[in-house]
């Protein structure tokens, strides 16, 4: 058994999608949450600084005692998951687009992935597509300003849908019948999404089954927390506006801090 918390990183708010499945799946479990909004989006950058950005992280999450590592971010997954695992001890979790679920799932045979730059391009991305795309049409779609307008809070203005439109149109006329979001801020332009895609469409992310991933590590590890009576505390910390972090958090119904940090 091991009370140290959970250290959860995302470029922004998006990681705190994958906050929630975690609470929801391991509600004894503590938290330590970091928003790099300063440098958002990852997603534009190169490989090497989304690795020194996500080195940052990691190593403020360690200071602060985590026993696990969640990399709440399909771009510093994608990009710089294997130097972290090589270099720090304890267990990193990362996230990817889900396409293999979405191939299986696909009618149509056709997928597609709204992502961003960085997680398209990555090999990572590339290698699992080419073993999962067995047969399957792989739309990959870039999601150019989507991070910026969530981490400005506006997920549901006339601009937010209007780039929407523009990057799902095309994969329907082109026979998509699932979208996989790869991006973790994504889930929260679902109702949005809902709106333009027809109900036919199935939208996938994969925050459940890092959740459900996350909790097998801690288990195999010997590393979960027991429910002892005591309740597990939760921390965020932003670089970004403090004020932004708050109206994602508005609904979480679990005692937590929320607070500014400069790193
Ligand atoms: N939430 C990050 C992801 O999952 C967004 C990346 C970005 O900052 O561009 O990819």
């Amino acid at each position: 058994m091991n009370k140290g918390p959970i250290g959860i990183f995302d470029s922004g708010i998006g990681g705190t999608s994958i906050w929630r499945e975690i609470n929801k799946v391991l509600p004894y479990e503590s938290t330590i949450y970091l928003a790099d909004s300063k440098n958002a989006p990852y997603g534009e950058k190169s490989k090497e600084q989304i690795l020194q950005l996500s080195v940052k992280n990691v190593e403020l999450l360690l200071q602060k005692g985590c026993k696990l590592i969640v990399v709440a971010c399909n771009t510093a997954t994608t990009n710089a998951i294997k130097e972290l695992r090589d270099s720090y001890h304890v267990p990193m979790i990362g996230i990817e687009p889900a396409i293999k679920p979405a191939a299986l799932n696909s009618k149509t045979k056709t997928v597609g992935v709204l992502a961003t730059k960085g997680t398209l391009s990555s090999a990572l991305f590339n290698n699992t597509a080419e073993i999962h795309a067995n047969g399957i049409k792989i739309l990959d779609q870039v999601g150019t300003g989507l991070v910026e307008q969530i981490e400005k809070g506006e997920i549901n203005t006339s601009k937010t849908r209007e780039l929407l439109q523009k990057y799902l149109e095309p994969m329907l006329s082109q026979g998509m019948d699932q979208l996989v979001l790869g991006c973790t801020h994504y889930p929260y332009l679902i109702p949005l999404i809902k709106e333009i895609l027809p109900e036919n469409i199935t939208i996938i992310d994969s925050g459940e089954g890092v959740a459900r991933h996350t909790k097998n590590v801690l288990q195999l590890n010997n590393l979960s927390a027991v429910a002892d009576g005591e309740s597990s505390s939760h921390q965020f910390f932003t670089n970004g506006d403090i004020d932004v972090l708050k109206f994602f958090l508005r609904d979480v119904s679990v005692p937590y801090k929320a607070q500014f940090l400069n790193f």
